[in-house]
């Protein structure tokens, strides 16, 4: 990333305007990532943010509130001059975005602030707010114009979750369509603004050894698994609405399963490369109701021990009813079904309040014939190559060679080229890339319409199937690996799931 190089353009320049400007996302993540823009001179030198909340207050008061936000979430530390470069920047506005009138004020303010910043007309619109605002702001927006800004591009940035299912977020998408056009929206999905998602492709299609061995000649499964130790705290509200199914697999992990399973795009560009990874969610296999029954496990989780504390369980936490059925936890087997990949499981998993913390992609490649060293007494190692996600960040490689210190032993050797990235480690953080390409109106890294719509028709069957059967919940303790069952997915095929 070139600093300089943007900086110069004109077309970098823009007011970014947070609705939900005094929320948890705002605080946790979007401002700092804006703050290690800046620290990393990725700020254009025009370039404004308009904090929108409900509460009155100034925009002193505000940005004490941001200041100490940042002494905790920033994972650079908070420099006085790099802070005074934001401070200056952000701007407090009070309003109540249910009501009309708001609007009108707020395009005044806004052009004033144009003149003033020589931001140029351009608008970035962020909806860090609870999903039930964002036909309500939209439409604000459309109805005061403030969408239509001709000076200048406008894009509108919205969070997940985008619908409930493939009817509500159909709907959604038709009022959002009818304000900005498909281009000017972008619809974040921070898994693909982490640095090792970003690096599927480049590992993928910069080496030979990998791509040459790419496919279901070569890879026995692949195993995707997104663990969390976390419960859901104080967002049991909104998880009791979502589940593992929609919070995790909807989005995040469908969008993981393209990016290693697409093809070669013809090129770099964002339809391109979006295109490629549409087909593979397309290509799923259809779930059969046996392949519902026997390919899918659900989990929620009971009491148990984490790091040494005892923790309660799904249902007794904040905002979850005692009797509640939303899964914690899902355990899938899915097949691709195209050239490439027909006959190699991909299994997924995905859980709150599992022993342990961990973000991989496992390839397995397949296993040699037992003949030769692999006859009698050496028990064959599959060479595995792992994308570390976090917390650890990097590739695990593994292969087998000569134990030198014997004379007829083979051993595999574990290739680690990863390092441990805490939320204060150097990796840059996902907000961080992504807002910086939303400013420069890039948008390979966020979920076009039709992705997101394919996704509802997978995820769609496999809720349904969890709202018809009761299952018997929790069915896991916190603290563990998940249900039994979960093994059981695997161990069926003579396979495990792998902790490297
Ligand atoms: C969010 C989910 O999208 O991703 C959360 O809503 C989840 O429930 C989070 O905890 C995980 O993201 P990360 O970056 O912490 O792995």
């Amino acid at each position: 990333m070139q600093t300089e190089q943007y900086n110069s353009k004109n077309d970098l320049t823009a007011i970014m305007v947070i609705f939900g400007g005094t929320g948890d996302l705002t605080h946790r993540k979007l401002m700092p990532a804006l703050y290690n823009l800046v620290h990393d001179k990725l700020i254009p030198e025009h370039f404004a943010v308009v904090s929108i909340g409900r509460r009155d207050k100034t925009t002193e008061e505000y940005n004490d509130e941001i200041f100490e936000a940042l002494q905790i979430y920033s994972r650079n530390k908070i420099s006085e001059s790099c802070w005074r470069k934001l401070r200056e920047r952000i701007h407090y506005y009070q309003f109540d975005f249910t009501k009309q009138q708001g609007y009108e004020d707020l395009k005044i303010f806004l052009e004033e602030l144009d003149k003033k910043m020589h931001t140029g007309g351009n608008r970035i619109y962020y909806l860090a707010v609870a999903p039930e605002y964002f036909e309500t702001i939209v439409q604000g927006l459309h109805v005061s114009k403030l969408s239509q800004n001709a000076k200048g591009w406008n894009r509108l940035i919205i969070e997940k979750p985008f619908g409930k299912d493939l009817a509500t977020a159909r709907k959604l998408n038709d009022k959002l369509i009818e304000v900005f056009d498909e281009k000017s929206i972008y619809r974040i999905d921070h898994y693909l603004g982490k640095e090792m998602i970003q690096n599927i492709m480049v590992l993928r299609f910069c080496n030979s050894v990998f791509e040459s061995l790419w496919s279901n000649k070569f890879i026995d499964n692949v195993q995707i698994s997104l663990n969390e130790k976390h419960g859901v705290g104080s967002r049991g509200g909104y998880y009791e609405n979502s589940g593992a199914m929609r919070d995790m697999v909807q989005n995040h992990i469908l969008q993981i399963l393209s990016l290693v399973a697409m093809e070669p795009p013809v090129n770099l560009k964002t339809d391109s490369i979006r295109t490629e990874k549409l087909k593979v969610i397309q290509a799923i296999e259809e779930l059969t109701p046996e392949a519902l029954r026997d390919h899918i496990v659900f989990g929620q989780y009971g009491k148990g021990m984490i790091d040494g504390a005892l923790v309660p369980g799904y249902r007794q936490e904040e905002k979850v009813p005692p009797d509640s059925a939303t899964e914690t936890f899902a355990a899938l087997k899915l097949y691709i079904n195209n050239f490439r990949w027909a006959g190699t499981p991909f299994y997924i998993r995905t859980g709150k309040r599992l022993g342990a913390k961990s973000a991989e992609i496992v390839i397995q490649f397949k296993s040699l014939p037992n003949v030769l060293y692999f006859k009698d007494r050496h028990i064959q190692e599959p060479n595995l190559l792992v994308i570390r996600i976090q917390p650890h960040v990097g590739v695990f490689f593994q292969f087998n060679t000569k134990d030198f210190s014997s004379h007829h032993e083979i051993m595999p050797v574990k290739m680690e080229a990863s390092h441990i990235n805490d939320s204060l480690g150097n990796t840059p953080e996902a907000y961080e890339r992504l807002l910086f390409d939303i400013l420069r109106g890039d948008a390979t890294l966020f979920s076009r319409w039709d992705e997101v719509e394919a996704a509802w028709m997978v995820a769609d069957k496999i809720i349904a199937y969890r709202e018809q059967k009761r299952f018997s919940f929790p069915n896991y303790a916190a603290g563990t690996m998940g249900p039994i069952r979960a093994f059981e997915l695997l161990a069926k095929d003579g396979r495990e799931w792998w902790n490297i």
